[in-house]
């Protein structure tokens, strides 16, 4: 579905957030941590490099990042979520980072920093939250200095023609039949169906054009960093199960991580959502109590590019 009016997605998007900030916090810290060590590791940071993190969410790359810059580098994390940012801050304080991490409200498609400012910018899992992601793009182009470097990740299944898609595939497939016997429920396909089904009318859109448009966005992030003017460098993916052992902690991953339902459900009638929660959770135990399991697959896909001086 196409993005009609940009400015009131954004707030909609960064909004839906200011609710769920606890959950998503906990969910990140266990499931995104090895994903944002990734993400750093690509970035490959020095100790004096000044860092942007677009998108920071409740910080988990931006904290992370920290601890490969000495006195004089400098991490910004910047989200529209007021909410979000808070935890950030919260975070920050607790591990006495000081001067070295700042948190800062701001529009990744308008951002108020000067041309060239950062060595390296990094950004996971926001350009699909972008209604303009290559207008996001390209201003990570204006203030990533000459020579610098960007770590952009989306999520994605794996490049179709690969080595790692092959691989993903056969590792998946024991998975597969399990699912098409009915003993394996995934998030966040399931609650989004049944948010799909109870919940149908919405006279906006939750994803953006690029989310909505497939779940393989390995061709088109690397060819928008490319129009953005970044060389791309390397791109790399790494996919991870995780298996949720109640049908509550199933609901919170899904109504937390994903934008379909987490708008529909907060915008919803107590009713509604009533009826939606009983058969969601009937179904859970349904196949829990055949043997079944709760599953929910996350991956990235990243894409490392490079300022050319
Ligand atoms: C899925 S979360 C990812 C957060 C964090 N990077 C992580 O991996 O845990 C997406 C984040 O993008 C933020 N966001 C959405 N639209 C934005 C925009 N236009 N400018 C800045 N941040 C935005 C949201 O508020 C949210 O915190």
């Amino acid at each position: 579905m196409q993005v009609i009016d940009a400015q009131k997605f954004k707030t909609r998007d960064a909004t839906s957030y200011d609710t769920v900030t606890a959950q998503f916090d906990h969910f990140t810290e266990q499931l995104t941590s090895s994903l944002a060590a990734r993400m750093i590791s690509l970035a490959e940071i020095k100790q004096t490099d000044s860092v942007l993190d677009v998108g920071t969410g409740t910080g988990i790359v931006a904290l992370q990042a920290v601890n490969k810059i000495g006195e004089t580098g400098k991490i910004h994390g910047i989200d529209l979520s007021e909410g979000m940012l808070t935890a950030a801050r919260a975070k920050a304080e607790k591990r006495e980072l000081g001067q070295k991490v700042e948190f800062s409200q701001m529009d990744a498609e308008e951002l108020k920093f000067e041309a060239e400012k950062f060595d390296v910018v990094v950004s996971l899992f926001a350009l699909l939250h972008f209604p303009n992601p290559l207008t996001a793009l390209k201003e990570i182009y204006r203030v990533t200095r000459k020579g610098g470097r960007i770590v952009i990740a989306v999520g994605s299944s794996p490049p179709l023609f690969s080595v790692t898609g092959l691989t993903h595939r056969l590792k998946i497939f024991p998975d597969v039949l399990r699912r098409s016997r009915g003993k394996q429920l995934v998030a966040p396909k399931f609650l989004d169906s049944l948010v799909e089904r109870h919940l149908p009318e919405t006279h906006e859109s939750e994803e953006s054009h690029l989310a909505s448009h497939s779940h393989n966005r390995t061709q088109s992030v690397s060819a928008l960093v490319e129009a953005a003017g970044f060389k791309v460098l390397q791109t790399d993916w790494q996919g991870h199960q995780a298996e949720l052992e109640t049908p509550e902690e199933f609901w919170e991953i899904q109504s937390t991580f994903s934008s379909i339902s987490r708008k529909r459900l907060s915008h919803a009638s107590s009713e509604k959502v009533e009826l939606l929660r009983e058969e969601f959770f009937g179904q859970c135990r349904a196949v829990q109590a055949h043997g079944g399991n709760l599953v929910y697959p996350f991956a990235a896909f990243y894409v490392v590019a490079e300022k050319r001086g």
